[in-house]
């Protein structure tokens, strides 16, 4: 990271910062609210926002993570200039439905805090209900422990975390929770622990465990998924992977996604129901030039909406 250098002379205080690339002076992202920074100082947040920049949606998400870099930058400089750099914590609760992007993001942000020196390792364990609790008394502490270890330098990512609540006092959930936020405190600053699941059911498992909404002051929240916003995420793991959509194929998924949310009253996996969709339209692809050979770059190139149509037969 570009680190600012700090000379005082006749009581004015100068910042400079060295150059470390020789990308243009300042850059501004556009997407509904300005974030401005000249990314020649702030290479850090420059490579999170151009990740971030590669998913559709998440404004609100986008902004956090501008705000959050701020907020590590400006502490840093307050610091070397001998004044107080503020605690805060990051511990966090993603809200959302599946495929809504919560471990994408946590994975992002994962590497921003290891870059900005807050995380030393910056990597993600991900886990759930399963690898937390155990079959008899004392298991579900040793298990909760071993991944807390396992997280140490990086962040503790729990999916569905509201399921820590099922059966009850007497249930074992309990104990793994008790035990995260014993390790919250014994290991202060080591790993960020990210609460994740439905949000009705989150808001539910904060409200049944009144010490917990304090100690995750980050509340994020990741809204379903428009059509069209599926429809742009489709198109970018398309790209991503070297293929094209023909107009009737996007047609088709454009359908397609009109009807699972029909059908499943906005239930359904979001961005992941279209990774699945586009990895078996690819699928089909290679199953149809295999049978009808294929004579342009194109045709291996372009997913017609007869790969789609059979994606929607195995439903
Ligand atoms: N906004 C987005 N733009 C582009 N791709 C996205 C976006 N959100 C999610 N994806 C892609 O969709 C897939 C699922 O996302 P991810 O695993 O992050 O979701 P999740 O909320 O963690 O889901 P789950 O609750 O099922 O674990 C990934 O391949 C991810 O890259
Ligand atoms: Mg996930």
């Amino acid at each position: 990271m570009s680190r600012p250098v700090f000379r005082q002379s006749s009581g004015q205080i100068n910042v400079t910062f060295p150059l470390e690339t020789s990308y243009a002076a300042t850059t501004t992202i556009v997407n509904g609210r300005h974030h401005s920074f000249d990314h020649r100082k702030h290479l850090a947040l420059d490579r999170v926002m151009r990740q971030l920049d590669r998913l559709v949606g998440l404004q609100n998400v986008k902004d956090f993570v501008y705000e959050i870099y701020a907020w590590l930058y400006i502490t840093q400089c307050r610091r070397e200039l001998g004044l107080k750099a503020s605690h805060q914590t990051l511990h966090m609760v993603f809200k959302g439905h599946p495929g809504t992007g919560k471990t994408t993001v946590a994975r992002i942000l994962g590497k921003l805090f290891q870059e900005m020196g807050v995380l030393s390792k910056g990597h993600l364990v991900e886990v759930e209900r399963a690898d937390l609790v155990g079959e008899y008394i004392g298991h579900t502490a040793q298990k909760t422990r071993d991944l807390v270890r396992k997280a140490l330098g990086g962040i503790l990512f729990i999916d569905e975390a509201y399921s820590l609540a099922r059966g009850g006092s007497k249930d074992f959930g309990k104990e793994a929770v008790d035990c995260l936020v014993k390790a919250m405190e014994d290991h202060k600053d080591e790993f960020v622990l990210i609460l994740a699941g439905y949000p009705s059911e989150m808001d539910y498992f904060l409200r049944s465990n009144p010490g917990l909404p304090s100690r995750f002051p980050i509340q994020l929240e990741f809204k379903n998924y428009t059509v069209h916003e599926l429809l742009s995420i489709a198109e970018i793991m398309v790209e991503d992977r070297e293929y094209q959509l023909s107009p009737q194929a996007k047609q088709k998924i454009k359908q397609l996604l009109y009807d699972q949310m029909r059908e499943k009253n906005n239930n359904f996996s979001n961005a992941r129901f279209v990774r699945n969709l586009i990895e078996k339209a690819i699928r089909e692809h290679a199953v149809r030039l295999l049978h009808h050979s294929y004579n342009t770059k194109d045709d291996l190139m372009i997913l017609s909406a007869q790969d789609i149509v059979a994606f929607e037969q195995n439903q």
